[in-house]
């Protein structure tokens, strides 16, 4: 009997090329958001799965079709999975870590200098204006050199955001999971934030959190959106408490806060934190053979290690 895959949206085709040969593989395209409903549709065939970092894998979801025995979701994070539902059914999941570390942390650099270095308004005033104009006091930002940085969650792609911060001449300083970030949050002049979305992270960055930031300092998230409160995060930007943001992810994704849109003093861009050829190849990689050990009896390499109980 040939086990059924389905590809819940257009990965690289490597993992196509891992998976075809030994099994039928169906793929759907692309989309965000999908209900409950959608997602049962598509998974009803499946054996096993590669998801998308939206497609929510919720209780009433993994439960719909008894056949399916594993899923690798595309990404790193998994918050979109019920893992202890997964657990109890006994259905495998797999994620994607490691090979995103070093594209996450680069988007994380460039978002800090696009946002210091303003340099999203210096393109805007280019395209807008068709002249460049150079005056003394004009776009004036902040060196990262001799500047502190807070890292909310040091673990594989914060640790790679300081080692590059150091690079720039920054100092670090770093939070681990279950650490108090009071001193990290008053002490900093940017703080860049790594932790997974848990219970314990949503709205970790609160209005009190950014409240305790100093003032005139940075924010950059390469994380996941609710983490942050996006609607306290606009009121310390208006406020002019803070004096940037930099942002890949949303609390609300695909959404995107109506107010951070009308901000200058905000960098955003379309969560492509691993967006690029080598990072999304290896992710695509590393599911398909995961889904390729586990349905030929291996242990797959990255399952997911599930959170304890709050
Ligand atoms: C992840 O892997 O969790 C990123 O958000 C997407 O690559």
């Amino acid at each position: 009997m040939r086990y059924t895959v389905v590809l819940t949206g257009e990965y690289p085709p490597i993992a196509r090329e891992i998976l075809a040969p030994a099994f039928d593989v169906i793929q759907h395209p692309t989309e965000q958001a999908r209900t409950e409903e959608e997602i049962i549709t598509i998974l009803s065939e499946a054996d096993a799965a590669i998801t998308l970092l939206g497609d929510p894998l919720t209780r009433n979801v993994l439960a719909a079709n008894p056949n399916l025995r594993m899923v690798a979701n595309y990404a790193v994070g998994y918050n979109n999975v019920d893992v202890e539902a997964a657990r109890e059914l006994g259905i495998t999941v797999t994620n994607t870590p490691g090979v995103l570390t070093d594209a996450t942390a680069d988007l994380t650099m460039a978002l800090m200098l696009a946002i210091t270095r303003r340099v999203v308004e210096g393109d805007d005033e280019i395209r807008t204006t068709g002249r460049c104009e150079w005056e003394p006091m004009k776009l004036l930002g902040i060196s990262l050199q001799g500047k502190r940085l807070g890292i909310i969650g040091m673990g594989r792609i914060g640790s790679a955001v300081a080692e590059r911060a150091r690079a720039f001449g920054m100092e670090v300083v770093g939070s681990r999971r279950g650490e108090s970030i009071d001193d990290v949050l008053a002490t900093s002049d940017v703080i860049s934030v790594h932790a997974p979305l848990t219970r314990e992270t949503h709205h970790i960055i609160d209005a009190a959190a950014l409240s305790r930031m100093k003032p005139g300092a940075y924010i950059v998230n390469t994380s996941r959106g609710p983490l942050i409160d996006e609607n306290a995060l606009c009121d310390a930007l208006d406020s002019g408490h803070l004096r940037g943001a930099a942002l890949d992810v949303y609390e609300f994704e695909p959404e995107v806060n109506p107010r951070l849109l009308r901000m200058r003093n905000v960098v955003i861009v379309p969560h492509i934190g691993s967006a690029t050829d080598e990072a999304r190849t290896a992710m695509a990689r590393i599911a398909a053979m995961d889904v390729f050990r586990f349905l030929n009896g291996q242990p797959p390499l990255n399952p997911v290690v599930p959170q304890p109980r709050a």
